[in-house]
């Protein structure tokens, strides 16, 4: 690991586990001093107790006097906020069980989705850029899903607000580029987060892995060297993007893995 990001301080939305934490984990490996924030303080506290110098609130997105309170709590105590990971979601088992198809989706969920994933993030950024611009720039990760770029039977509300997001993504991206704030979009595919790992049935991870170009499933650690990557001055040329991380299953004809399949069935590798 370097220590490109001494003396920097980033903040990490739903930290108390998965990427959150792997990311924070990985900032503070470069040299950051890190806050972990999540609505959940307890896992907050837990995933900041295995990271050295960091530091753990609780935080609910959907709270705006909240999110204030949160920014200028960090900015206050560590003088500058030079890295934000927009990177809480609400994706628990009642939000996924109410958040199907538009005709059965239960409009609630649509509205918790749209107040964590998108208006989270953007009140986020709107109570850190003052403290970025004033401390010389900074740069803003946001994750957001496959989810918001290709269309699936279920969770409509969770891909809207990620497709919302990556919008943002490149209106905050425009509107402080000159202040030199960057501000980068993840489009994160199937993570293997511990949570998933327990979650996933065995032949679903083999149909998810069939659609990767790559031999393995993601792990948390591949998106967290990402945001590190984001958050350091390497990327300074990088702003407003959406970067696929994936493992390739956005990139191929949506026919791949069908035939694939086919060509194995064939024993050849050709049509
Ligand atoms: N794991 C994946 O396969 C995957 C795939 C694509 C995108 N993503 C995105 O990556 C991010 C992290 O995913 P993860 O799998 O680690 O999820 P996770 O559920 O482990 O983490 C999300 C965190 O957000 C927190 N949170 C929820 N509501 C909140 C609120 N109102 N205020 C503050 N915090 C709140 C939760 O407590 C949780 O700790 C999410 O934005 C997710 O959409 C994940």
């Amino acid at each position: 690991m370097t220590r490109r990001l001494e003396g920097k301080i980033a903040l990490v939305t739903g930290a108390a586990g998965g990427i959150g934490m792997a990311s924070a984990k990985r900032l503070a490996d470069d040299g950051a001093i890190v806050v972990l924030a999540d609505i959940d303080l307890a896992g907050a506290e837990a995933a900041s107790g295995q990271i050295e110098g960091s530091a753990a609130y609780k935080v609910d997105l959907t709270d705006e006097a909240a999110v204030r309170s949160l920014c200028e709590t960090v900015a206050d105590r560590f003088g500058q906020i030079d890295i934000l990971h927009n990177n809480a979601a609400i994706q628990n088992d009642a939000q996924r069980q109410a958040d199907l198809d538009v005709v059965n989706l239960d409009v609630a969920a649509w509205d918790k989705a749209m107040a964590v994933n998108v208006r989270g993030a953007m009140l986020m950024t709107k109570y850190v850029v003052p403290h970025m611009i004033a401390a010389g720039g900074g740069s803003i990760i946001n994750s957001a899903s496959g989810f918001g770029v290709q269309g699936e039977a279920t969770l409509t509300a969770y891909g809207s607000s990620k497709a919302a997001l990556i919008q943002l993504n490149r209106m905050i991206a425009t509107q402080y580029g000159k202040q030199n704030v960057r501000s980068n979009c993840m489009v994160i595919g199937f993570v293997l987060t511990r949570m998933a790992v327990e979650s996933t049935p065995d032949m679903v991870k083999e149909i998810l892995l069939s659609h990767h170009l790559t031999p393995e499933l993601g792990q948390p650690e591949d998106i967290a060297n990402l945001v590190a990557f984001l958050a350091s001055d390497e990327s300074k040329f990088i702003t407003g993007a959406a970067i696929p991380i994936d493992g390739g299953v956005t990139a191929h004809q949506p026919s791949y893995a069908d035939f694939q399949k086919m060509f194995a069935a064939m024993g050849s590798g050709k049509l």
